[in-house]
């Protein structure tokens, strides 16, 4: 099969072992993520995702962050392997922190009152629809990158340290560098038994 499109979606893959240097400009990597939020689909085209990129030691300020959370509520015996897994992403070229601005999501609740149930959950839809277009994007340009959740450990200090407004509430952390090994082997269920063909 020709299609370049899927052949990225085949590329996308969870770097975890990143390194600082990239394989390409930070404005490339930079406009590449710009272009693929912009052009990824919401609920209404609402365009309620936003991101913020952080290189170098503002990226390490974040991985900071999350590290001093973490130590606060792991037992001591899982402290060392929480260290050395942070420390991996802290090891990339920078983060993009991905959020939805919830004062869109309220709007278009006050908005479409019949829809009303369903905004938070298509808002949910949206983000993981822009963060694959970023993650596959990255990948395209051959930037190794993988998805972390510690939004509810670290949100408030986030905010605090970046500025950003009390609405944004933070979704995703995306690490992403050099790729400095490939992702392990991934098996794959029959296809035919997840998509069925009628007709
Ligand atoms: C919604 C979602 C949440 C995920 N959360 C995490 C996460 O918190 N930490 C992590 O290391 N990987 C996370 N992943 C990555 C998956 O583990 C990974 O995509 C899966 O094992 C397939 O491997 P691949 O990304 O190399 O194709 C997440 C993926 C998805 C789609």
């Amino acid at each position: 099969m020709n299609n370049t499109f899927l052949e990225s979606v085949a590329l996308r893959r969870t770097i975890y072992d990143l390194g600082s240097s990239l394989p390409v400009s930070k404005e490339t990597v930079t406009k590449t993520i710009q272009e693929a939020v912009r052009t990824s689909p919401s609920a209404f085209n609402s365009q309620s995702a936003r991101a913020v990129i952080l290189y170098g030691d503002e990226s390490k300020k974040l991985w900071k962050i999350v590290l001093d959370a973490l130590m606060k509520i792991v037992p001591k015996d899982q402290a060392a392997d929480t260290k050395s897994k942070i420390a991996a992403f802290d090891s990339g070229a920078g983060t993009v922190m991905v959020f939805e601005d919830m004062s869109v999501v309220k709007k278009l609740q006050d908005d479409f009152p019949i829809y009303k149930d369903n905004f938070a959950l298509w808002s949910h839809h949206g983000t993981g629809l822009t963060q694959f277009s970023i993650w596959t994007a990255l990948a395209n340009i051959k930037v190794g990158a993988s998805l972390q959740h510690y939004g509810n450990l670290i949100e408030e200090e986030v905010r605090k340290t970046w500025g950003l407004p009390s609405s944004w509430s933070l979704i995703a952390q995306m690490p992403f560098g050099s790729i400095n090994s490939p992702a392990g082997e991934k098996t794959y269920q029959p296809i035919e038994e997840r998509v069925l063909v009628k007709g």
